[in-house]
C-alpha cells in the first residue's frame, strides 16, 4: 500500500492483521523485520515485489494484493505480474478526490480487462459471492473479478 492509504488507517487497526503490510514511499527510510506481523517500508513497487516474493518464497502461503491508493494502482497496473483485479463496486454516488485508474464498466467492458465469470470469481476467491448484492451501514456494493484480456 502507499504511504497515504497507511496513513488513512486508523492507528488501531495497522497493521492490517494476518498479512504481511508493505508500505510504498518514496521518502520514509526502508525498514524490515523478520517478524511477519511488523510492518514493512520500501521505496518502490519493485522493492514492494521483491519482499513480498521473498516471503513467499520462505513458504508464508498466500498471494500478493495491492490495496492502493490512486498513485499505487497506477503504478501497480503498468507491470506485467498484475493480472487481476477485484472490485468492490459501491452502487451508489459519493464525492471523491482519488479515483481507480481504469474504467471497468458497469455493463462488463473495459479497455484490455475481461470481467470474469461468477464460476471463475468463485474458484479464485473461494467465496460464492460473485453478483450477489451486499450491504454495510446501509450502503449496497457487489464484488467483481476482472482479468487482462490478453
Ligand atoms: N477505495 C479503495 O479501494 C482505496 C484503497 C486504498 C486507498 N484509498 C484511499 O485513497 C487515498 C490515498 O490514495 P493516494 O493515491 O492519494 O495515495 P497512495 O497511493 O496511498 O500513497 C501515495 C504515496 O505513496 C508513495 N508513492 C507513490 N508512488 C510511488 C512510487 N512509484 N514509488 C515509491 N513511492 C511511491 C508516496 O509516498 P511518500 O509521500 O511517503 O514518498 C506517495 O505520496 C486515501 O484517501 C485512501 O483512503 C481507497
Amino acid at each position: 500500500m502507499g504511504r497515504k492509504t497507511w496513513d488513512s488507517i486508523p492507528s488501531r487497526f495497522r497493521p492490517l492483521k494476518d498479512r504481511r503490510n508493505v508500505i510504498i514511499s518514496r521518502n520514509l527510510p526502508p525498514t524490515s523485520s523478520s517478524e511477519p506481523s511488523s510492518p514493512a517500508t520500501v521505496n518502490s513497487i519493485s522493492e514492494a515485489l521483491d519482499s513480498t516474493s521473498q516471503s513467499l518464497n520462505e513458504g508464508t502461503q498466500g498471494r500478493v494484493f495491492v490495496i492502493g491508493g490512486a498513485q499505487i494502482y497506477a503504478a501497480a497496473l503498468q507491470r506485467p505480474e498484475t493480472k487481476r483485479i477485484l472490485l468492490t463496486r459501491i452502487l451508489s454516488d459519493f464525492e471523491c478526490d482519488a479515483f481507480f485508474p481504469v474504467i471497468l464498466g458497469e455493463n462488463g467492458k473495459a479497455e484490455g480487462w475481461r470481467k470474469s465469470g461468477s464460476e471463475e470469481f468463485d474458484k479464485w476467491t473461494g467465496e460464492a459471492l460473485s453478483g450477489k448484492v451486499q450491504e454495510e451501514a446501509g450502503t449496497k456494493y457487489v464484488f467483481e473479478m476482472w482479468e487482462r484480456a490478453d
